[in-house]
């Protein structure tokens, strides 16, 4: 539960240890009176729980597992309970039904000619630097771009955006001078933007994805104001660190692995490489469920009440599921981590574009800045639940 643990790099060898010794194993909360969660390591597992949400809530107790969830105050899940991450069906199919709207393959397709011009201007910025920092540089923002681009925001509004979510997630690093309170401020702020957003498309409907969100047209269905404003803060956070970690990672990943990043640039098998990029990232290490019944899991009785956390970063490590798992393979053709999720209602919505992002970044690194090489150590995010590179250090040299 400790921060700490997580700054240093990815506990894989203790989490390999527990997968092999006792996958589903019953962790205690420090300073609780018996609760605690059930750690879930493997890929089979984690499927079994998230294609059950019937039996393994994510509304009961929320999603979110971190040192202050346990003794939370019910309020603060009640508002935790606005995201659609946090809701079970029924109520949760109406909303993704929605919301799927702005997220069809064919959008997600006719973004990528977008996307390319995006990433050569993120990289004609690098090669005028000469160096900087990839993360800041790069990786984080291909995100934002995306999925301002995706919504519609206009450009001189991009900055704020993405000042706000960063204060909303980074606040267990004290790097980022933040705390839980201001991370609530940072939300508060991101929710009158999107209120104002959601106000000024209904004033002036365009053709564009929030209009069609908010506008009963398809299905006779709609968002409502507030149900768009939460969205909208589910979609800065859920789209924005995950995507830029994957894309970094991605790097590192290449940095350490030299014979990776020539067979990339000379065959260029984009898809299995985003795919593996994702996996070796894994951005969200964990969600947590809450067993709504008795329920046998990996040969553990999991009593009714429990929370069940969800491992990601064990199970995309799990060699029953994954071949050569602690091989970072850019061809590997059967790839079946849970990066997003093991399937089922909440299985993520923004995978499709987070895959493009992220092949359509390194194709153009690939291109144009070839040589691209590290100058200093990564420094890894503070954070439980996210697994971040927090700066990267690198040189961009002109080819
Ligand atoms: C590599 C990047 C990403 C990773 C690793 C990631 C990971 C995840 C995971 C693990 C879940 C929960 C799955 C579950 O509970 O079964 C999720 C849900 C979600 N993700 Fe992503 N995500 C990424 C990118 C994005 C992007 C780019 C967007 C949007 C622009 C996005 C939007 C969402 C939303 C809205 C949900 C909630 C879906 C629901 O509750 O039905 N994600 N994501």
């Amino acid at each position: 539960m400790n921060p700490d643990t997580f700054a240093a790099g990815q506990p894989l060898g203790e989490f390999a240890t527990i997968r092999e010794e006792a996958p589903v194993s019953w962790y205690p909360a420090p300073g609780t009176s018996g609760d605690g969660f059930w750690l879930v390591t493997t890929r089979a597992d984690i499927e079994e729980v998230s294609r059950q949400p019937d039996v393994f809530s994510s509304y009961e107790r929320g999603t979110i597992i971190s040192a202050d969830t346990f003794g939370q105050p019910e309020e603060q899940l009640q508002t935790m309970r606005l995201l659609m991450l946090n809701i079970d069906p029924p109520e949760h199919s109406h909303l993704r039904n929605i919301v799927q709207r702005a997220f069809t393959p064919r959008t997600i397709r006719s973004l990528e000619p977008q996307l390319t011009e995006f990433a050569h201007q993120i990289v004609d910025r690098a090669l005028a630097q000469g160096a900087g920092d990839f993360v800041e540089d790069i990786a984080s923002e291909m995100p934002l771009l995306a999925l301002c681009e995706l919504m519609g925001i206009p450009n001189a509004d991009r900055a704020k955006i993405f000042e706000l979510s960063n204060r909303m997630v980074g606040f267990d690093d004290p790097e980022y001078q933040t705390s839980p309170a201001d991370g609530q401020v940072a939300s508060m702020e991101m929710y009158v933007y999107a209120d104002e957003l959601a106000a000024e498309h209904r004033a002036n409907p365009k053709d564009d994805i929030i209009s069609r969100l908010l506008r009963a047209e398809i299905d006779g269905d709609n968002l409502t104001s507030e149900q768009f404003d939460v969205f909208f803060l589910l979609l800065a956070v859920a789209g924005n660190e995950t995507t830029r970690n994957a894309i970094s990672h991605g790097m590192q990943a290449f940095f350490d692995n030299p014979e990776q990043w020539e067979i990339f640039k000379t065959e260029r098998p984009l898809d299995t490489a985003a795919e593996e990029i994702i996996r070796w990232a894994t951005p969200v290490m964990h969600f947590q469920r809450t067993a709504m019944r008795d329920y046998v899991l990996g040969g553990q009785q999991v009593s009714r009440g429990e929370r069940v956390l969800l491992m990601y970063t064990a199970a995309n490590r799990d060699g029953a599921a994954i071949a050569e798992p602690d091989t970072f393979d850019v061809r590997r053709e059967a790839n079946p981590h849970v990066a997003f999720g093991g399937g089922g209602p909440h299985f993520c919505l923004g995978a499709n574009l987070a895959r493009a992002e992220v092949r359509i970044m390194f194709d153009v690194l690939a291109d144009r800045i070839p040589d691209i090489t590290p100058t200093e150590p990564p420094r890894a995010l503070r954070s439980m639940f996210i697994n971040g590179i927090k700066r990267m250090p690198v040189r961009y040299p002109a080819t």
